[in-house]
């Protein structure tokens, strides 16, 4: 299978000068963000929630999941197809289960009230259990993972999500990239686990990226139109991901599905909207479980044997050919965060203009740009 590498494709120099990386503060993102959804009729503790969620994903290096989704949703709410001011509700079925309903509003705001609730279940019984239904795309799962953990709490988080994949041996798109993720608190608050997984080879948001940038994308992430192996992400959108691991990653899809759209009464089977199309809500559904740690050992045993676990992965085992370094799930993206928090978070000039112009349609602040290094501005902004 051809690499990217064997694609190299030359960029004219305006282009160049295009994809130049612009770095803004965290605290910048956040607070443009938090402008941009206020201006678009978001409450202000739901503004600052959505956009909490967005620049986790941009400090986590999970660009495809950042403050660059925010046209696509600011389109869905001035299509009048997302409630920017609805409140979930919560309802209790028995002490360890509810369901919220997130009444069609950001899904960041329905998964953070699920994991609040469940959060609050667990502490009393160990375990909590929350179905939400009528809820939106909710961005990168690792942040409501984040969540738990930040309360100390071993969590699963599934999400459904709109047709991208065909089921395995399918041509059709029906199944979602829907990504499964879960934690666990590692043995000091540096090193938890957190897996959060898109079960395709490569999450669609990686292909939206590629577009916006005017980037190829490798050859066996997706399918065109005709079931022809692509390297255009336009055409791979018109066509299909494909999953990893061939049944496998449809499968997974499948238990996406199963436990977030079936079980919650939520869409499923093909028919949650997808996060670009402004002409209906998504009516997402989300699977959330917290558990407390030290259900069945004492905390300081079970921090003890994640600390073990961690060694064996990453320090005891030798690494293959042409590996510098094992990884733990989940910390090539905190090393990233620490870095970014450091030194901003990079976009392209094109994503930053496209932001600009969600700020300029309400009247808000437009992204602050850090200046350049080495241009002489840094000590004056650092004033
Ligand atoms: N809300 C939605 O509907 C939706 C849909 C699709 C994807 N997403 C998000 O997109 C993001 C991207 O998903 P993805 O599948 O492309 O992620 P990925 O392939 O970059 O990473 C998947 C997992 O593998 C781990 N990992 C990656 N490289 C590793 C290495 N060298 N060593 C050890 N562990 C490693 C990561 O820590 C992560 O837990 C996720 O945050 C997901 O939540 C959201």
């Amino acid at each position: 299978m051809a690499t990217p590498a064997e694609h190299p494709q030359p960029k004219p120099a305006a282009e160049d000068e295009e994809s130049r990386k612009l770095s803004v503060t965290a605290a910048d993102a956040q607070s443009f963000a938090e402008g941009v959804l206020r201006g678009n009729g978001a409450p202000p503790e739901h503004a600052r929630t959505v956009a909490e969620c967005l620049v986790a994903a941009d400090l986590r290096g999970v660009d495809t999941h950042g403050v660059n989704r925010l046209p696509s949703y600011m389109a869905r709410v001035r299509a009048g197809v997302l409630d920017p001011a609805a409140s979930p509700t919560l309802t209790q079925v028995t002490p360890a289960a509810a369901q919220v309903d997130g009444r069609n509003t950001f899904g960041a705001v329905a998964g953070a009230a699920a994991v609040r609730a469940a959060v609050d279940m667990a502490q009393v019984y160990g375990i909590g259990m929350v179905s939400v239904k009528h809820s939106n795309h909710f961005g990168m799962s690792a942040w409501l993972v984040q969540k738990a953990l930040d309360e100390g709490m071993m969590s699963l988080v599934f999400t459904n999500s709109s047709p991208a994949l065909p089921a395995w041996g399918a041509r059709t798109k029906l199944l979602g990239v829907s990504p499964i993720a879960c934690g666990a608190p590692g043995a000091d608050d540096e090193s938890p686990f957190i897996l959060d997984m898109a079960p395709s080879i490569a999450a669609r948001g990686k292909v939206y990226k590629a577009k916006r940038r005017g980037e190829k994308i490798p050859m066996d992430w997706a399918l065109d139109a005709e079931g022809r192996p692509t390297d255009d992400p336009a055409a791979a959108l018109e066509g299909v991901m494909l999953p990893m691991g061939g049944p496998k990653g449809s499968a997974l899809s499948i238990m996406m599905d199963v436990f977030s759209g079936v079980f919650s009464g939520s869409a499923f089977a093909g028919h949650v909207a997808n996060p670009y199309d402004p002409s209906r809500p998504a009516d997402a559904g989300h699977f959330i479980v917290a558990i407390k740690p030290d259900l069945f050992l004492p905390l300081a045993d079970f921090r003890e044997r994640m600390r073990y676990l961690y060694d064996r992965v990453v320090h005891e085992s030798e690494p293959a050919a042409g590996v510098d370094r094992v990884y733990f799930p989940g910390e090539i993206e905190q090393r990233t965060e620490r870095a970014r928090r450091r030194e901003g978070i990079p976009y392209v000039a094109a994503e930053v203009a496209a932001l600009n112009e969600e700020a300029r349609r309400v009247g808000t602040e437009e992204v602050r740009v850090m200046p350049a290094k080495g241009s002489g501005q840094e000590a004056a902004a650092a004033q």
